[in-house]
């Protein structure tokens, strides 16, 4: 079975983890937390890094530091994963959706100003498989609005924007460079792993003070168990963010391999009918951290009837998110009540992506497409 993801450890890794574990320095302190946070936010552009210990929390504590009060909204794309929604959800605030674009299934820009209401407080933008959201409008409402933009680059570390196309000085940036706060994850499939981790990007430093605060029972400094406001336990360990910095070393390394392991793919798949492939847009430098594709209906099969195949032939394979508007949990709290968002329902009904692993070699890709063409036949 060629497996979906398998992360890529290499000796790096085992030497910082082994510093950690020899010298006992196996909790949040420890000198690799500080050195992971600004290894990482320097590689986005970024000033500040808050590591915790998942990128659903990194989330749920950038929401919190928003301070929202009941009835706040924020705005986030109907295709993404729970974390965002329930983020919002557990800060006392409402999750407002919009639709995805169907070529890069990535927030459709274009449907963020209708929504926008006196309660709306931030805007989510969710990278999606390694394609930004195209941000220069995302950032235009926001600042017209006075909104802020919780960026969520869990899948996307070191995908490029191409800022300010249309004006005499474009510039690419990092996803994870665009956020007042800017989440990561580094779960064993993300680009950058640390087993499970994850961390909020920031250029404020009062903000990055109260994120640490916030991460840390909010123990007051000077007086450390009086507890003025309420916060939550989200450390990394030392030994997560050993791992962190290895792998941040050699990013552009890993980086040069996903979009190696995106081209191949794409040049061996194109010739297979009734599928969508990932884009590129011409703004956007795509790092494929999943490479997703979506089934046409014409092809007589859903994205699970696809999967169980792929699976009977030795590939396994992850379906695509389901919208948040069609989650029970969501939808019991009296959420998105008769809403519909069509392009979030096509392609999570028949959109599901193959092998994508930093391990992963060509001849598994050799493999993998053989057996996509076996399933789907060739154009
Ligand atoms: C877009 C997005 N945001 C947030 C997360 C949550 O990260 P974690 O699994 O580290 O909690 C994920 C996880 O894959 C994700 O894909």
């Amino acid at each position: 079975m060629i497996p979906v993801n398998e992360p890529l450890i290499g000796k790096r890794e085992l030497e910082y983890v082994t510093e950690c574990v020899s010298t006992g320095w196996v909790s949040s302190a420890g000198r690799f937390i500080g050195e992971f946070e600004a290894a990482w936010a320097s590689y986005c552009g970024r000033k500040h890094g808050v590591a915790v210990m998942n990128g659903t929390v990194a989330l749920q504590a950038a929401v919190a530091a928003l301070d929202l009060s009941p009835g706040d909204e924020v705005i986030m794309p109907s295709f993404t994963i729970v974390s965002c929604a329930q983020a919002v959800v557990y800060c006392g605030g409402t999750p407002v959706l919009v639709d995805c674009d169907p070529r890069t299934w990535t927030m459709d820009a274009g449907q963020i100003e209708q929504k926008i209401t006196s309660r709306t407080k931030a805007i989510m933008p969710v990278h999606i498989y390694g394609h930004p959201v195209d941000m220069d409008p995302v950032l235009e409402l926001a600042r017209r609005h006075g909104l802020a933009i919780i960026e969520d680059a869990a899948e996307a570390h070191g995908a490029g924007y191409l800022s300010g196309r249309d004006s005499d000085s474009p510039v690419w940036r990092r996803a994870g460079s665009f956020g007042l706060m800017s989440c990561f994850s580094f779960y064993a499939n993300k680009i950058v792993t640390t087993g499970e981790g994850g961390m909020v990007l920031t250029d404020d430093g009062a903000l990055a003070e109260r994120l640490r605060l916030l991460r840390n029972l909010c123990f007051k400094p000077g007086a450390r168990f009086q507890h003025d406001n309420l916060g939550f336990n989200f450390r990394m360990t030392n030994m997560q963010a050993a791992l962190g910095l290895a792998q941040t070393e050699r990013v552009d390394e890993t980086i040069k391999r996903k979009r190696e392991v995106g081209a191949e793919y794409t040049k061996r798949l194109g010739d297979v009918p009734n599928i969508m492939l990932p884009v590129e847009e011409s703004w956007a430098r795509n790092v494929y951290w999943m490479y997703g594709l979506v089934v046409g209906e014409e092809a007589g099969m859903d994205a699970v009837e696809l999967a169980r195949r792929l699976d009977a032939l030795g590939v396994q394979t992850r379906p695509f998110f389901r919208g948040m508007h069609e989650q029970p949990a969501l939808q019991e709290m009296g959420l998105f009540k008769g809403e519909s968002y069509p392009v979030t329902e096509r392609i999570s009904r028949q959109g599901l992506y193959l092998p994508s692993g930093t391990a992963l070699t060509d001849e598994q890709i050799a493999e993998v497409c053989a057996r996509v063409h076996e399933v789907l036949g060739r154009g």
